[in-house]
C-alpha cells in the first residue's frame, strides 16, 4: 500500500471496442439518465465507442455527468494516414479523452511502447486525457515477470509532461480480458501498489492523483471487491459496458 490514499474521484469507463450502431445510442443514453441519481459519491463516467458514434455519443452525453472517449489516435495531428483518426479528430467530435495502447491494439496492430507514448502525448496535445493501457500476458505471469513487466510499460508509455489531469493509467492483464478470468485480489492490489510507486518514480509526487483503474472481465458480481482494492480508482469495463443494467451496476459499485 501507498502511504496516503489517494482521495481521488474514481472513474468507470466503457470501452465498446468494435461493437455499436446508432441503436446502441440507446444504452448509452439509459446509462446518461441514470447518473443524477447515484448520489454525491459517484464516480465520474465515461463511454469509448467506436470512432464511427463518437459525435453521436457527445450529442447524447452534452449537458450530463457522461462523459465520452476514443478507443485510439493516430500520433500525428494530419496528414496522409489513410484510415487513422488524429487526437484532433477526436477532441473535435466531442471527446475528452482517448484509450491509447490497448492490448488489443498491441496484439492486432504491432504497437510498441513507443508507438503508445507518441499517441498518448498526441492526446494532451489536443487536450485529451490519455488512458494508458498496460498488462502481461498469461505467459509473463507464469513467468513470475508481472512486475517488471508493467513496470517497462509504464516507463516506456508514459509522456514524461503527464499530469494527473491528463493521464489515467489501465492495468489490463491480457489474460483476464473478455475471459471471464479476473487475478486473485491481492494481485491486483500489489499490481497497483507497483504502477503507483512507478508513477510518483517518474512523475513526482503529483503522480499520487493519477487515476489507476483495473480492466479485464469486470462484471457487476465482481465488481465491488476490485473496486475496493487499495490504489484501484476505478475500472475499465469491456464486455460489461454494453448492457446499460451491467454498467450501471458496475457503476454503482464504485459509488
Ligand atoms: P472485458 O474487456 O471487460 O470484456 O474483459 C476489458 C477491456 O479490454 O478493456
Amino acid at each position: 500500500m501507498t502511504d496516503a490514499p489517494s482521495r481521488v474521484r474514481s472513474l468507470v469507463a466503457g470501452n465498446w471496442k468494435m461493437n455499436g450502431l446508432e441503436a446502441s445510442l440507446n444504452a448509452a443514453a439509459a446509462v446518461r439518465d441514470a447518473l443524477p441519481g447515484l448520489g454525491a459519491n459517484a464516480p465520474g463516467v465515461m463511454i469509448c465507442p467506436p470512432a464511427t458514434l463518437l459525435t453521436a455519443l457527445a450529442a447524447v452525453a452534452a449537458g450530463s455527468a457522461l462523459t465520452v472517449g476514443a478507443q485510439d489516435c493516430h500520433p500525428a495531428p494530419s496528414g496522409a494516414h489513410t484510415g487513422d483518426i488524429s487526437a484532433e479528430m477526436v477532441k473535435d467530435a466531442g471527446a475528452s479523452a482517448v484509450i491509447v495502447g490497448h492490448s488489443e491494439r498491441r496484439a492486432d496492430h504491432g504497437e510498441l511502447d513507443r508507438i503508445v507514448r507518441e499517441k498518448a502525448a498526441a492526446a494532451h496535445r489536443a487536450g485529451l486525457t490519455a488512458i494508458v493501457c498496460i498488462g502481461e500476458t498469461k505467459g509473463e505471469r507464469l513467468a513470475g515477470l508481472t512486475l517488471d513487466v508493467v513496470r517497462r510499460q509504464l516507463r516506456a508509455s508514459i509522456p514524461s509532461a503527464s499530469t494527473a489531469a491528463n493521464l489515467v493509467v489501465a492495468y489490463e492483464p491480457v489474460w483476464a480480458i473478455g475471459t471471464g478470468l479476473t487475478p486473485k485480489p491481492a494481485d491486483v492490489a500489489e499490481v497497483h501498489e507497483t504502477i503507483r510507486k512507478s508513477l510518483i518514480g517518474h512523475l513526482g509526487e503529483a503522480a499520487r492523483g493519477v487515476r489507476i483503474l483495473y480492466g479485464g472481465s469486470v462484471k457487476p458480481d465482481n465488481a465491488r471487491e476490485l473496486l475496493a482494492l487499495p490504489d484501484v480508482n476505478g475500472a475499465l469495463v469491456g464486455g460489461a459496458s454494453l448492457k446499460a443494467d451491467d454498467f450501471l451496476a458496475i457503476i454503482a459499485a464504485a459509488a
